[in-house]
């Protein structure tokens, strides 16, 4: 097919999103040194972007790899082996968090809600308060395959307020949620926030964050689970000297810089009210 041919592709999925054409303009930059001098003041200008989407004052660590390599890193970083962990699954990436916890050998509870809507908090409060074992709660923000939007800082405050022998983790898969809908992780207590590039970020498939809280740093140094790639103790180090460990998707990061730019001059939260006044127009076209 011509090239002229694809660029009359009307894409109408959650994701990937159409890329503007100043992003993908970036991405087609010559090749530099990922250990060189101007890569390393890029990453750390995009981390610190990255930061203000999170709204946090945490960590966010950059993967190649897509959204799910995210999901997988915080699944590994937080539970070991045996752990209960409480998966809530009101559709098909609620299940995906359930499957990547049983494949690392956690005890998962599965709290399947009716797909039709979210998650209640206050049934969040009794399931925790009945179950003092669970050390980490999955949750999705926006659940693509329903269009479900998840009460993420009702269920934070429902988990602050179940007591018990210890505070559960909150981990919420943003992969399509991040960038259109707000999710500011410190201010909602959410302590570990997983994304993809390729979707309100408005970047090619590649890339995928994750930022993590307090909480979540101090866990990532005591779960003894194995992992190598997807070992967040090192792109922590390695992102402190403004690096990757491995070699990054140089041509994605030179994208995300620019989306992210575009982002910034935009307004978050003009981004946020954009994504709702489009969820009105489909629903009404609907
Ligand atoms: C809510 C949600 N979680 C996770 C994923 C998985 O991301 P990826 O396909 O980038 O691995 C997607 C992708 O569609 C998603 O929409």
């Amino acid at each position: 097919m011509q090239s002229e041919q694809w660029e009359h592709n009307q894409l109408r999925i959650p994701g990937p999103t159409p890329v503007p054409p100043r992003v993908t303009r970036a991405s087609t930059r010559p090749m530099v040194n990922h250990r060189g001098a101007q890569f390393r003041e890029m990453y750390k200008r995009v981390t610190a972007r990255l930061r203000d989407v999170f709204r946090t004052q945490g960590e966010v660590v950059l993967i190649t790899g897509s959204g799910t390599a995210a999901m997988e890193a915080a699944v590994v970083e937080m539970v070991q082996p045996g752990d209960k962990v409480l998966v809530l699954v009101g559709g098909k990436f609620g299940e995906r968090w359930a499957e990547i916890n049983r494949a690392f050998g956690a005890e998962v509870v599965e709290w399947r809600y009716d797909w039709r809507g979210g998650a209640e908090p206050a049934e969040l409060k009794e399931r925790l308060a009945a179950d003092p074992d669970i050390v980490a709660v999955f949750a999705t923000h926006n659940e693509s395959s329903t269009g479900v939007l998840n009460d993420i800082e009702g269920l934070s405050r429902a988990r602050d307020l179940a007591g018990g022998r210890h505070r559960a983790l909150l981990v919420v898969d943003s992969v399509s949620g991040l960038g259109g809908a707000p999710l500011p992780m410190d201010a909602w207590g959410v302590d570990v926030v997983v994304t993809g590039s390729q979707k309100c970020l408005m970047v090619p498939p590649g890339l995928s964050f994750a930022a993590l809280g307090e909480a979540a740093l101090a866990r990532l140094e005591q779960v003894q689970t194995g992992r190598y790639y997807l070992d967040l103790r090192a792109y922590r180090k390695a992102g402190a000297a403004g690096e990757s460990p491995y070699t990054p998707a140089v041509s994605l990061v030179f994208a995300l810089e620019e989306a992210l730019a575009m982002l910034a001059e935009e307004g978050l939260e003009n981004a946020w009210a954009r994504h709702r006044l489009m969820r009105v127009q489909v629903r009404a076209g609907v």
